[in-house]
């Protein structure tokens, strides 16, 4: 039976894939997991499978093709607890398969860079006093070895589209906010740090497209050591492969390119008079 260790982690994304058995593993270690996703009988099933296990979980959901709906999941999870000790950014689409048309958030913005970094973005800032107020305290960022440069001349895709390059681009937005939000929590007691978790684990996300390489386990693994792990104890601002610490795509170390993503997030997510103001 899972004792608990009176921390609480919001994991977003975990109705399946990796962020389904990186949810139920911190269920079993003793947290209380904060399970997210848009489906709710598959969110309610994994809450059973933990609470089954002697541990305690609640599903709330939020498609995050709205930042509307990311607001309103932020809300939720302030009601539900009065810490949050871990925020792992997990939930995301892929770039292939049926999915791989250009197509919109409810926000008008290209989809994948809304769903897989916008959202994470804006989730990250509404939680923000709430880490803090846990700290010690982490954020992970489940990016990817896919990467491709931000243009920020057409950072919504209009032109030469495909569902990879929306999908490399929203990965790699995601390492710039890790860096950038790594050294605004400096002296915080919040750290951040982003990974590739494995390549071509065997999800849905693959499955569209291709044949997976490795299995979720691998990719789980490497999320809970950035998640839990005493080595990672106060340790900011770095870029995973795996269980190994790597460079990520070289538009990441670009400070430049880091502030304008930044400005950009934080008028996109509606985030700028509240946090620049
Ligand atoms: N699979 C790989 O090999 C691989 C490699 C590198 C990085 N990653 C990253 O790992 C993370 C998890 O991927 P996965 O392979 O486990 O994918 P997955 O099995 O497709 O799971 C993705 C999760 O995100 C949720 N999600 C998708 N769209 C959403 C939306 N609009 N609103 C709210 N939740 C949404 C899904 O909910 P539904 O069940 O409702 O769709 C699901 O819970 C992603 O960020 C991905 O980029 C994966």
């Amino acid at each position: 039976m899972a004792e608990p260790n009176g921390k609480t982690v919001l994991v977003t994304g975990s109705t399946d894939g990796v962020g389904r058995v990186v949810a139920k593993r911190l269920g079993e270690g003793g947290w209380r997991v904060l399970v997210h996703g848009r489906d709710r009988e598959r969110g309610e099933r994994l809450v059973a499978e933990i609470k089954a296990a002697g541990g305690a979980a609640q599903f709330l959901a939020a498609d995050f093709s709205a930042l509307a709906d990311v607001r309103r999941l932020a809300a939720a999870v302030r009601r539900a607890t009065d810490r949050l000790d871990l925020l792992i950014n997990n939930a995301g689409i892929g770039g292939g398969g049926p999915q791989g048309t250009r197509q919109e958030s409810a926000d008008g913005y290209e989809l994948r860079f809304a769903v897989n970094y916008l959202s994470g973005f804006l989730l990250t800032h509404l939680l923000l006093p709430l880490l803090e107020a846990s700290a010690p305290a982490r954020i992970v960022n489940v990016s990817s070895l896919g990467q491709q440069p931000i243009d920020f001349d057409d950072v919504m895709l209009t032109r030469d589209y495909s569902g990879m390059r929306a999908y490399r681009q929203s990965k790699l937005a995601q390492i710039l906010f890790t860096l950038d939000l790594a050294r605004a929590l400096d002296g915080t007691g919040v750290t951040v740090n982003a990974l590739h978790p494995a390549t071509f684990m065997d999800t849905k996300m693959v499955r569209e497209f291709g044949t997976p390489r490795s299995t979720v386990a691998e990719g789980a693994d490497a999320i809970l050591k950035l998640a839990a792990s005493p080595e990672l104890e106060g340790r900011s601002g770095l870029y995973f492969n795996g269980l190994h610490e790597a460079r990520a795509d070289a538009q990441a170390y670009d400070p430049q390119a880091r502030q304008r993503l930044k400005t950009l997030s934080l008028e996109l997510a509606g985030l700028a008079p509240a946090i620049t103001g």
